[in-house]
């Protein structure tokens, strides 16, 4: 395999997929026997990471998990899958989306318990930021994913400088209550 086909510029969505599953035992639950919310963020962090490694075939951080739903409750004894894609490329982050099912053993029945968008970011073994390949969405499901993904990043970007100004403002006025 010559590097062009081992670390190509572009990469589809399909090589981006990743799956786990796990079977809820009674260390992730809580005292009513549900899923922890903290052990299905972890779960679905993973597999987030997955997906970007898959896509960046480097070392990977999460930067940002920006939005979940956590729509039922998922039960002792259930199997989770989740599964995971890259939704869009940009320098050297990727958002990444999971979603995550929840099937009753005894009776069959599979539920969609929970979605996330996270933002990873490529990094060298020294933590230095790398950049990624492009990601080409092909079908429509992907392309609608692909659009909604720069949507939620300048909206993310309007947030954080918005917090960053809130940050500023209140320093200024701790920094003049002080000299008063
Ligand atoms: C994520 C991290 C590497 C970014 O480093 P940085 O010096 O801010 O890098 P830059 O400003 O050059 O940004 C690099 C990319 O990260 C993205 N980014 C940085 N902070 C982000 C945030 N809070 N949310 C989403 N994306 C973010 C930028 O948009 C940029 O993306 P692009 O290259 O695709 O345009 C750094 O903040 C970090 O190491 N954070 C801690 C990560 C961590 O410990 N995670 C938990 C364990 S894995």
């Amino acid at each position: 395999m010559n590097s062009e086909q081992s670390n190509p510029a572009v990469r589809s969505v399909a090589s981006t997929q990743s799956e786990m599953t796990e079977i809820i035992l009674p260390n992730d639950t809580n005292t009513l026997g549900n899923l922890l919310g903290g052990r299905l963020m972890h779960f679905i962090d993973m597999t987030g990471a997955m997906a970007a490694f898959r896509h960046s075939r480097t070392y990977v951080v999460t930067a940002a998990m920006d939005h979940i739903d956590f729509i039922r409750p998922v039960h002792l004894g259930d199997l989770l899958t989740l599964k995971s894609s890259v939704n869009r490329a940009f320098t050297s982050s990727m958002e990444v989306g999971v979603k995550v099912w929840a099937e009753n053993t005894k009776t069959g029945a599979i539920a969609h318990v929970a979605s996330a968008y996270l933002v990873f970011v490529a990094v060298d073994e020294h933590g230095r930021v790398q950049k990624v390949p492009e990601l080409k969405p092909e079908t429509p499901d992907e392309i609608r994913r692909y659009e909604d993904a720069l949507r939620r990043r300048q909206h993310r970007e309007r947030e954080n400088a918005r917090q960053r100004e809130a940050r500023l403002a209140s320093a200024a006025q701790t920094d003049g209550a002080g000299k008063s």
